[in-house]
């Protein structure tokens, strides 16, 4: 048990899946995520300095960071997510008081799960917290964002972000991206729920790979702008995208095709959702990685694999890939009753058809930032 004595703030912001609406939030898109009870957790209290230590329940040692230097530290192996954090928050004008904070984490890390998000959020929570800051959840997201962008050069979208610091206990986020408004949708499954499933292929966002997709979408953006009003890739339709196809080359038309239908496919998800049709969400969600695998190449090998193990169960209605993508975790759409046996067959399967041992996490749809006081200082 971690000794949390003399801490005054838990401070936790979640992990989060995203159920349809992939590549599309760095367009403008509407996605829709949801908040996990997978969360990153953050104990701190002031310490009267003018330094941010910082202390995991998995790791040796501390990290001190001079909270007026706070740009210097984006090398760091370790602490560079919260002094990115802290930087961005300070430098939207906010008070950094010194503080102890204790990091233990649940999301694991690098599957898609957006661990970093709820690494940053809570961190900015925590330092809200500790400085008696009353803080706006969406801010937060902001600044955590900045931080992904600016400190650890990952050009990322606000969905993880938002989804971690906004996300309602057993709802489906609808955020649109553009105005960045959200409704919540009960996630009402019917006898459905989704399985997690991490395909153990390790994967970072940091690698280009990422920043190269979004790059392509501004280019296939830039040139169909020249014929069509739209404000961003996400506002065109499929029909004025098909009329103009030909002035793309094949790979940003690829891209584009991908962003326009994917756009598409959450605007029907939303109507099944409210529906209660869970059979056509599962549809979409195959359609979408489909998309993913074929036009806009962010699967690989083994999600694909696993995708398809995972529907080759009778209890399986839909399977897809969730986040940034090469590699992570996929979320599958599964009868209630029939998830042990699918478990069983996809972990089974999965392995003998890639060596690899894939692992199912337990986890239910959660809010996102939650502050508890728990000790006067
Ligand atoms: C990562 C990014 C998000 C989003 C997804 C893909 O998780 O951080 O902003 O672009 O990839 O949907």
């Amino acid at each position: 048990m971690t000794d949390v004595k003399g801490y005054a703030y838990k401070v936790s912001a979640s992990g989060r899946i995203n159920i349809i609406g992939e590549h599309v939030d760095y367009c403008g898109g509407k996605v829709m995520p949801a908040a996990l009870s997978l969360k990153n957790t953050v104990y701190v209290r002031p310490n009267g300095t003018r330094r941010i230590n910082v202390a995991w329940t998995t790791l040796p040692g501390t990290v001190s960071l001079d909270a007026d230097a706070l740009h210097n530290y984006a090398g760091l192996e370790y602490g560079n997510y919260q002094a990115g954090a802290a930087f961005a928050w300070q430098s939207r004008g906010h008070r950094i008081i010194g503080c102890d904070m204790l990091h233990d984490c649940s999301v694991p890390f690098g599957c898609g799960l957006s661990s970093s998000a709820a690494i940053e959020v809570s961190t900015i929570a925590a330092l809200a917290a500790v400085a008696g800051e009353e803080f706006d959840p969406v801010e937060v997201a902001l600044a955590a964002q900045e931080a992904e962008r600016e400190y650890v050069g990952v050009n990322c979208g606000i969905m993880d972000q938002y989804a971690s610091a906004c996300g309602r206990k057993g709802m489906a986020m609808l955020l649109d991206c553009k105005t960045l408004e959200c409704e919540y949708i009960p996630a009402e499954l019917g006898g459905y729920c989704f399985v997690l499933t991490d395909c153990r292929k390790p994967r970072s966002l940091a690698d280009g790979r990422y920043n190269e997709r979004r790059a392509e979408t501004e280019e296939a953006f830039a040139i169909l702008r020249r014929v069509l009003d739209a404000d961003c890739l996400a506002d065109v339709t499929p029909a004025q995208l098909s009329r103009c196809a030909y002035m793309l080359p094949k790979t940003l038309r690829m891209r584009a095709e991908h962003v326009v239908n994917e756009c598409e496919r959450v605007r029907t998800a939303e109507k099944a959702l409210r529906a209660g049709n869970t059979e056509l969400l599962g549809r979409l969600m195959d359609r979408s990685h489909y998309s993913l695998k074929n036009l806009y190449r962010t699967t690989g090998h083994e999600p694909d694999v696993l995708v398809e193990t995972a529907r080759s169960h009778p209890a399986c209605i839909g399977s897809r890939l969730t986040g940034g993508g090469f590699g992570g975790c996929v979320i599958s759409l599964v009868k209630k009753q029939g998830v042990p046996e699918f478990k069983d067959h996809v972990l089974k399967t999965y392995a003998r058809r890639t060596g690899l041992n894939a692992v199912c996490y337990d986890a239910d749809i959660d809010d996102g930032i939650t502050v508890e006081k728990i000790y006067d200082n």
